[in-house]
């Protein structure tokens, strides 16, 4: 049968690595990733090396994106413990949002003081939204803090079920609240521990098969689904001081089509999250000339290595999937067809208005 075409799509949580951990993955082989993936913008999380806490930081990123990304990238700013929450607010405009990272992460971003998270969530001046790390009880907190500085909270990789069920509960009491999922929370659980071993350390990590049905049991209150594309080599995620993270860039869209053959998701329910939900929660441009043509008949079973991804690995590496990415265009030009990439370094748009 033919292909399907969908409108651009985005991954708001994408780690791309650069600059500081280029060994993991760069801004040109992450966003080649995204294509191959069937993603036209990602949004990169601010855990490099700096961190991007600054704007100067910011423009850094940008200049460096501006001649090597191959798909469309947003940044967000990270707040830090060092850095006044005044300089990241004057920052703000050319950020796609805030990440603060309030449960244990890769890297230092980790703020675990009332005081100076008060004094984020009182600074922050939008026009994006504050992203945050938070599992258990600091999920609560930042509901608390977003309900009380008046800002619009984005929770990300929501992994359990107590977490999905406060979220809920937030939303119906009007909270300006949105939240991701990953595919690896929907996929997998603390029983693929035993295959995936070292490889299966992840934060937030995960958690039980119950959980994950809960994710898909509150799936209306899921507004995108995003990777967390969290590449680190083989070779570290293969020692016993694996760092977490898991890739998931070029299978995000394989696996949800598979669950839309099995009867599990809808193309709509795709659309919504990758699509028309992510460009409203963080304003970004949407071109009709930009789209992604699917083949849902296509049957594959995701291979060990081969990946654009330079980490090339996969959590899901031997799953059977129903759907593949065929081609993809950015403003009317084929940047991905015949399983390669043909896109020209730099021919990604950077979102930053620096
Ligand atoms: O698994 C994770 N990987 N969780 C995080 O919070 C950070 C991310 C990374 O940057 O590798
Ligand atoms: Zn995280
Ligand atoms: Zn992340």
């Amino acid at each position: 049968m033919d292909a399907i075409r969908l409108p651009g799509l985005v991954d708001v949580h994408v780690h791309l690595r650069e600059p500081g951990y280029e060994h993991k993955e760069t801004l040109r082989t992450g966003t080649q990733a995204a294509l191959a993936g069937g993603i036209t913008t990602v949004l990169e999380m601010p855990n490099t090396s700096p961190p991007t806490a600054t704007l100067d930081l910011l423009r850094n990123k940008t200049q460096r994106a501006a001649t090597s990304v191959v798909c469309d990238v947003g940044f967000f700013l990270g707040a830090t413990r060092d850095t006044d929450p005044l300089a990241t607010a004057a920052a703000a405009p050319h950020a796609c949002g805030l990440k603060i990272y309030v449960s244990e992460t890769f890297g230092s971003l980790r703020l675990d003081d009332l005081a100076q998270l008060m004094a984020f969530f009182r600074a922050w001046p939008g026009p994006g939204p504050i992203a945050v790390h938070a599992e258990g009880l600091t999920l609560a907190t930042c509901l608390a803090l977003a309900q009380l500085y008046g800002q619009r909270l984005h929770v990300c990789h929501v992994s359990r079920r107590s977490e999905i069920e406060l979220i809920r509960r937030a939303k119906q009491h009007g909270a300006a609240v949105t939240c991701e999922v990953t595919p690896h929370h929907l996929w997998l659980c603390e029983d693929d521990l035993p295959r995936l071993a070292t490889r299966g350390q992840m934060k937030p990590p995960l958690a039980s098969a119950a959980d994950r049905a809960a994710l898909w049991a509150h799936l209306d209150v899921i507004d995108c689904f995003a990777t967390d594309h969290a590449p680190h080599s083989l070779a570290e995620k293969n020692s016993p001081q694996s760092p977490p993270g898991v890739p998931g860039l070029e299978t995000m869209l394989p696996l949800l089509l598979t669950a839309v053959y099995e009867g599990r998701l809808t193309l709509d329910d795709i659309i919504a999250r990758l699509h028309t939900n992510p460009t409203r929660i963080f304003h970004l441009p949407i071109s009709a000339s930009t789209w992604v043509d699917v083949d849902p008949h296509a049957v594959y079973d995701v291979p060990d290595r081969g990946f654009q991804t330079l980490c090339d690995w996969s959590p899901f590496s031997g799953f059977t999937v129903h759907g593949a990415v065929r081609q993809v265009a950015l403003r009317n030009q084929i940047v991905f067809a015949d399983g390669a990439v043909r896109a020209a370094p730099g021919c990604g748009r950077v979102l930053a208005n620096l």
